[in-house]
């Protein structure tokens, strides 16, 4: 098996009497891009927040880096970066400024070299006199992401890096962390965007404070087991309303000229459909995508 970065297994947190995070395991392998999922508030910060030291489980064991994540929090701390949820740099500083700031946090030796280089492996050299207030979203990010990889560290918890970021500057940014991939940067990311979701080696997905569902996109589609028709025509939304109301269709949604239907019983579906589908309309079987297994997951198991 290859080496692991992560290997926590059942934790458990609660906040007060709210049990927040149950009986969470995971494994990551060193290199992998591991996406997290789940709807707001399902428990992702706070599982991140676990494995890297910052907060302790109330219960369960686990490595990050092959440390204790009870009693080697320190340690783990300096070989990790952690990009938090919401934007935590100096506004009125320049990007060159934090990054110095974060180097001096980090108790760096040769700090101008190290936030030189980094400032040159980010792309962001260009711009290091630019105040952070005034960056666009994209370049706030990056600078984070830099300011998070100063120390060197071998693996990275980001936590919605490219909320409310343009798509062009997501993609930039998903460029980036491929690269650090391929060098052997193993990098836990959450995220609320399925085409982020896609470009992971492997996806976990929490909700409520379970984990519903791990490993790669086609195991997690394929073990929902789901069947999927398209129906392509006009004057889907009177079609898609009948169909909600009839047991055994168990989501719909339409994209432009297309509407899904998905459900777990197969042939029931395909009769509802052909009783209620008349033959102007192009009907065809296609694969169930990550979405769609990700909204049953999240439909069949509500509080
Ligand atoms: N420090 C805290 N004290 C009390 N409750 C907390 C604390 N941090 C988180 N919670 C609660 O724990 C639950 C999980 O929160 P968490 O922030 O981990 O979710 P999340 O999946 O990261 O959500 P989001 O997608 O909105 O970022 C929520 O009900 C939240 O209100
Ligand atoms: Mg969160």
């Amino acid at each position: 098996m290859s080496e692991l970065c992560i290997d926590v297994n059942n934790l458990n947190k609660y906040f007060g009497k709210n049990h927040v995070v149950k009986d969470f395991s995971l494994q990551v392998a060193k290199g992998e891009i591991y996406g997290f999922l789940g709807p707001n508030g399902s428990g992702k910060t706070t599982s991140i927040r676990m494995m890297c030291g910052l907060i302790t489980p109330d219960s369960g064991e686990g490595r990050c880096l092959g440390m204790d994540i009870f009693t080697q929090r320190e340690r783990i701390k300096r070989r990790i970066g952690y990009m938090t949820q919401h934007f935590s740099m100096w506004g009125n500083l320049t990007i060159r400024e934090n990054l110095m700031f974060m180097a001096r946090l980090h108790g760096l030796e040769a700090r101008k070299q190290c936030v030189e280089q980094t400032l040159d492996e980010m792309g962001l050299a260009s711009r290091q006199h630019q105040q952070a207030n005034m960056l666009s979203g994209g370049w706030k990010q990056r600078m984070a992401l830099a300011a998070c990889m100063l120390h060197k560290p071998s693996l990275l918890f980001l936590d919605e890096p490219t909320a409310g970021v343009d798509p062009k500057a997501r993609r930039e940014f998903w460029q980036t962390l491929h690269h650090l991939s391929a060098e052997g940067m193993s990098i836990l990311v959450s995220t609320h965007y399925m085409d982020e979701a896609e470009r992971c080696h492997k996806l976990a997905y929490l909700s409520y404070g379970n984990l519903l569902a791990s490993g790669t996109i086609s195991s997690i589609i394929k073990a929902q087991n789901l069947t999927t028709i398209q129906i392509r025509g006009r004057f889907l939304t009177a079609i898609e309303n009948r169909l909600q109301k009839i047991p055994g269709v168990e989501q719909t949604v339409i994209f432009g000229n297309s509407l899904y239907a998905t459900s777990g019983e197969r042939e029931k579906l395909k009769e509802i459909i052909a009783q209620i589908v008349s033959a102007e309309y192009e009907v065809s079987e296609v694969d169930t995508n990550l979405e769609d297994a990700f909204t049953w997951l999240m439909k069949n198991n509500g509080d």
